[in-house]
């Protein structure tokens, strides 16, 4: 199984990815994920790209790409992957294309979650996640324990991410309409896309993406 899942910020594209994982014990690659573990540690990819993130902007393409690169050809995505995140430009999706082919593969699915934006800012702005092992909460729809500790991972490091405020939600929705939701087309040329309504509840959208 080797799945793209598109969308704008909010969408639901790491739930989903989530439930998926753990249902075939596929990879589940968000190079959101991957970039804030580097901001951690200040690497220097990290240093780089948190201006970018704190902003909404996209991460410059080459640092992206030769960050994927290694993840995707690794041991963990041998029983496929699903890509979380990326691509979101052009040059992105392309150079995914050429990674595969060099691998000898090639893309099942891109699937499209359909989501307005009103209902990205309302679910973003309520989003809470766990600094240690990612797990996403949402104050109204699935919120966080009430002793705090995350029911993943145990840990007491369950925060509102910095780009989840409404003046950058707004930001990031931008950047997705302008560079982003050009590849619905990208995918759908290449007869790649299924588009699904995103807006339901968690346990609706899981059921149309199985039908998938
Ligand atoms: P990234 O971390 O990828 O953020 P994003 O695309 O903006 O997506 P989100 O994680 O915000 O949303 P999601 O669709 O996963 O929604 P979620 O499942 O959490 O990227 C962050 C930044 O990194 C970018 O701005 C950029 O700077 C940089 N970056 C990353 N990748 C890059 C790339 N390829 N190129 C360049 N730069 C890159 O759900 C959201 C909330 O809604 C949660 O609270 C959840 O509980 C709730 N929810 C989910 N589904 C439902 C539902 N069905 N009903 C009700 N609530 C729901």
């Amino acid at each position: 199984m080797k799945l793209v899942f598109l969308g704008p910020p909010g969408a639901g594209k790491g739930t989903q990815a989530a439930s998926v994982k753990e249902a075939y014990s596929v990879a589940h690659i968000s190079t959101g994920d991957m970039l804030r573990d580097n901001v951690k540690r200040e690497t220097p990819l990290g240093r780089e790209a948190k201006a970018f993130m704190d902003e909404g902007k996209l991460v410059p393409d080459e640092l992206i790409i030769n960050m994927i690169r290694n993840t995707i050809s690794g041991d963990a995505c041998t029983k496929g992957f699903i890509l979380d995140g990326f691509p979101r430009t052009a040059p992105q999706a392309e150079a995914l294309d050429v990674l595969l082919q060099e691998m000898g593969t090639s893309l099942d699915r891109a699937i499209l979650f359909d989501v307005d934006d009103e209902t990205v800012v309302s679910r973003l702005t309520s989003r809470r996640v766990c600094s240690s092992c990612g797990a996403i909460y949402n104050v109204h729809f699935d919120p966080p324990p009430e002793d705090g500790r995350c029911r993943n991972c145990g840990n007491l490091t369950i925060v509102q991410r910095k780009d989840d405020t409404e003046a950058v939600i707004r930001k990031r929705l931008q950047v997705y309409h302008d560079q982003t939701a050009p590849l619905i087309e990208y995918y759908t040329s290449r007869g790649l896309l299924s588009r699904i309504d995103g807006t339901g509840p968690k346990d609706a959208v899981l059921a149309l993406l199985a039908e998938r």
